[in-house]
Formats: C-alpha cells, structure tokens, sequence
C-alpha cells in the first residue's frame, strides 16, 4: 500500500544545504569507502546530521522521551536519514523516516542500507502533509529543522496528533520568531531557508493546544544556537582548500552562504530556535 504522495518540491532547492546531495558521495570518497561498501552510523555522523548539535540533539530527544527498543518513532522530514540511523542504533526503536526531495530519501535509504539497519529504519518519499499512514501507531513523531519548511500547521499537527498512540509525543527543534519580520526578511528566509511557517514562541504552543496536546515543554534555543552557527561557519572557512579538493568550488561557494546566512539570522535577534515537545491525551 502507498502510503505517502510524492509531490512537487517547488523551490526548496533555493536553500543551498540542499543543492549538492553529491556532497555525500564526496566525503564517503574522501574516507576511501567505495560506493559500495558497508558503512556504520559513527562513519556517517560527523556529515549526515543536518541540524544543530549533531547526535547530541538526538540523544536528548531519546531521553526526554524515553525511546527504547519497544518504540515505533516517526520522523518528518528525514533529509539524508542521519538522525533515523542514530536513533534506531542507540535506542533500538523502529523508525519511519519520511523525506520531501527524493535525491536526499535516495542516498539516505541507501545509506542505510549499506548500515544494515533497512529492517530498523524504513524511509519514505513525499509531503508528510500528503502522508496517510496508520491511526495510533506511533510513540513519538521527532523532527529536527524540518518542521518550519511546511505550510500548513494545523494540518500537520492534526496528522501527527491522529497517528500517535494516546500518550505519544510530538517533539521538534524548529525556528520561532522573537519578534516579526520585515518584507525584506521574510523573502530572504522564505528562499535561502525554504521557511514557510515561521510563528512566534507563544503561538508555536498554542498551535499545539489547538490540536489537543498538553504537558507542553518548551525551550528557546537561540543562544545555543547561535554559538553553534558561529563557530561552524568559522571552522568550515578556515578549511576551505580541504572542502575544495573533497567537493568543488561551486558547492564550497554554497555552502559558505548557507552557513553564513544561518548565522547571521540567528545572531540577529528575531530568528530563534525552539525544542518542543506535546503529549497526547
Ligand atoms: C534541515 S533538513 C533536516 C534533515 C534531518 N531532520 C536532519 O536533521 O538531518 C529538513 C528536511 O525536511 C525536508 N522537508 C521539507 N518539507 C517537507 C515535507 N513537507 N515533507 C517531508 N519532508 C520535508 C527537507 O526536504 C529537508 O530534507
């Protein structure tokens, strides 16, 4: 059975994290692992985590929630499969890693593969907002920056809300806004981060109460965060002639914008980061 539509990806390749998947393929050379050789996860995490704080982020969610190897996680928004490997690996838990761009759910699917971890984590191409998976049949739906990417909030957490079991958690690191933004911002954001859902920290919460979670925690993380764009732009920079000879200079060019952008907005003031968590009835 089908479960998820693939649909169009409209502009998203406009945020250069996302232009050259190829970079994958260029640092698995660099390790001297050809394309087919079996990998693990500690191969791949120091490149496959697209958020803040690597497997650390994951690790806190695997704590707050309680993950274990009894557990079926759901992942909106999976881009190479990093945090579904990490997870099922350190928990044990099953994981359903849902991707939009069908070049980054390819190399993540074969990336897993490759892991040995394809019965732990089964990965799905498409809109989540399109998803029709099965009522009551998650412990959690975890999402790391994926979720200010997707249009439609009340639609997405009413989806996520119907395929928790009661007591599941919905939980995400995503971007809130401090206070709001100026035309000029939004367009920029709305292009080099693909965001297309950015609220403030207080409506972010009542957006979950409206879809009937409770025991709401939350957390501002944009001092973090910040410290943590800064110093990543800072080291890629210093590194630059290493970047050019693994990748080319056209992807070192992206990279550099998209990490100094990242930068820039969250030192900015009005861009923040936000670690939520809900809890079904
Ligand atoms: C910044 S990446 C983070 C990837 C992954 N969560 C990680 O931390 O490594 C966000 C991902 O969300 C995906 N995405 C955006 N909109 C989506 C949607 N409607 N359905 C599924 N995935 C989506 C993007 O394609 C992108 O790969």
């Amino acid at each position: 059975m089908k479960e998820i539509t693939v649909l169009s990806e409209k502009n998203i390749k406009s945020m250069k994290l996302y232009s050259d998947v190829v970079r994958i393929n260029n640092e698995l050379r660099e390790m001297g692992k050809d394309n087919e050789s079996a990998l693990t996860v500690d191969d791949l995490v120091a490149f496959d985590q697209l958020h803040y704080h690597g497997v650390e982020a994951i690790d806190i969610a695997i704590d707050k929630l309680g993950i274990n190897s009894n557990s079926n996680v759901l992942e909106i928004g999976a881009g190479i499969g990093g945090p579904a490997r990490y997870l099922a690996t350190k928990s044990g838990a099953s994981v359903t890693a849902i991707e939009l761009q069908e070049d980054h759910h390819k190399v993540g699917a074969e990336l897993t593969e490759r892991c040995g971890l394809d019965k732990k984590v089964r990965h799905l191409c498409g809109d989540f907002l399109e998803s029709k998976l099965a009522p009551y049949s998650f412990d959690a739906v975890v999402s790391w920056l994926a979720i200010y990417h997707i249009p439609n909030r009340p639609k997405l957490l009413n989806l996520c809300h119907s395929y928790l079991k009661s007591h599941g958690f919905f939980y995400t690191e995503d971007f809130a806004l401090h206070s709001p933004l100026s035309k000029f911002e939004n367009n920029e954001l709305s292009k080099d981060f693909f965001a297309n859902y950015l609220v403030s920290y207080s409506d972010y919460k009542t957006d979950l109460i409206k879809a009937g979670f409770h025991n709401i925690l939350s957390e501002d993380m944009t001092t973090s965060w910040s410290k943590f764009t800064e110093e990543r732009y800072n080291l890629y920079t210093l590194d630059i002639e290493r970047h050019k000879r693994v990748h080319n200079p056209q992807i070192v060019s992206n990279m550099i914008h998209f990490y100094g952008f990242a930068k820039r907005y969250l030192a900015g003031g009005k861009l923040g980061g936000i670690r939520i968590l809900g809890q079904k009835q």
